[in-house]
């Protein structure tokens, strides 16, 4: 049997949960990559049904999300905004509503525009009576950075006191990426004993209440939050490394223009000789999918301190524990 304390509840930041909260998760999802592993059944969500809503593309979040809850024993339903009446304008009230008297819980992502998302899965949740999970957002990947915690644990112990991680923004020509990952990371590492450092040009800032809170995290928890726009000082001495690009705030309604201002940045890159700027022992993580070339090098994604096709499975594993506990 699991813990029930998390039953019932919604899962849209991890700011809203407590650190105990978060400790369950994370036992929970080590546990289920126990028995996964061993081939031995954890069928915690027999017959139940999670809508899986999509207003962006994935590979990870959907693909974790539907073998998680078929492993599980329940089923995955997958809902493309497209070919849905939402793409008509139906609200999000009269969508929580139904959709959570069909199942069990409703997960949605919905990240491509600041202000956007995360108050569509508010209300969303306001008016569905089973769960609802953030799959990411505008502001937060909740789902992403839990599993970042559980692999920077397995590497470096559950005691993070001291270790450092750099996240930085690095360029990318593909498209302009959420904002969600990074303010994702430097609330919940902030918490979770590491010193964090944030790096990016100045006109790709995150939203101010995040470094806030992030801010106010560290104060509380005795750790350290940095903000600089110099990425070489943020690697040095760092234990964890975390270049990802993001499009500029105010220009996500023309992300060529983000595009474009993001040229004058291409040489925040991640590459061996930053590689040795930070600890001996430091690994390289990204959430994925990284630009190749751009954000990084094939020397240093694919080159031993490469941590992140463990992280990638790790999504597998958190987000059954964030169904497991609250469907
Ligand atoms: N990291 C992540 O969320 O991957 P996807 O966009 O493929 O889901």
């Amino acid at each position: 049997m699991l813990d029930d304390t998390l039953r019932g509840r919604d899962y849209i930041t991890t700011q809203e949960l407590s650190r105990q909260e978060l400790e369950l998760l994370l036992e929970t999802s080590v546990q289920l990559k126990r028995q996964f592993r061993a081939g031995e059944p954890h069928r915690h969500l027999q017959d139940k049904t999670i809508f899986l809503m999509f207003f962006d593309k994935s590979t990870r979040t959907r693909n974790s999300f539907e073998a998680g809850i078929t492993q599980l024993g329940g089923h995955g339903h997958f809902v493309d905004i497209q070919t849905s009446q939402i793409a008509h304008g139906e609200s999000a009230k009269d969508t929580g509503i139904i959709l959570s008297s069909y199942g069990h819980a409703i997960a949605i992502r919905h990240d491509l525009f600041p202000g956007e998302g995360n108050s569509y899965m508010r209300e969303v949740a306001e008016h569905a009576n089973k769960p609802v999970i953030n799959m990411q957002c505008d502001v937060d990947h909740p789902c992403q950075t839990l599993a970042d915690l559980m692999t920077i644990r397995e590497r470096f112990g559950d005691d993070l006191r001291g270790r450092k991680i750099a996240v930085s923004w690095a360029y990318a020509p593909s498209y302009a990426k959420p904002v969600s990952v990074p303010q994702g990371l430097i609330t919940l590492m902030t918490r979770f004993g590491m010193d964090v450092t944030l790096a990016r040009p100045p006109e790709f800032e995150v939203m101010e209440d995040q470094l806030e809170i992030a801010r106010r995290n560290a104060e509380e928890a005795g750790t350290r939050f940095e903000v600089t726009d110099d990425m070489d000082a943020a690697f040095e001495g760092a234990h964890v490394v975390y270049p990802k690009s993001w499009g500029a705030l105010p220009l996500f309604e023309k992300p060529e223009e983000s595009l474009e201002l993001s040229k004058k940045y291409t040489d925040w890159i991640c590459d061996e000789r930053r590689m040795g700027l930070a600890d001996k022992d430091a690994v390289y993580m990204h959430c994925l999918p990284a630009d190749r070339g751009n954000e990084v090098t094939d020397a240093v994604i694919d080159g031993p301190q490469s941590i992140v096709y463990d992280e990638a499975e790790n999504r597998l594993h958190t987000c059954k524990a964030i169904m497991a506990l609250t469907m």
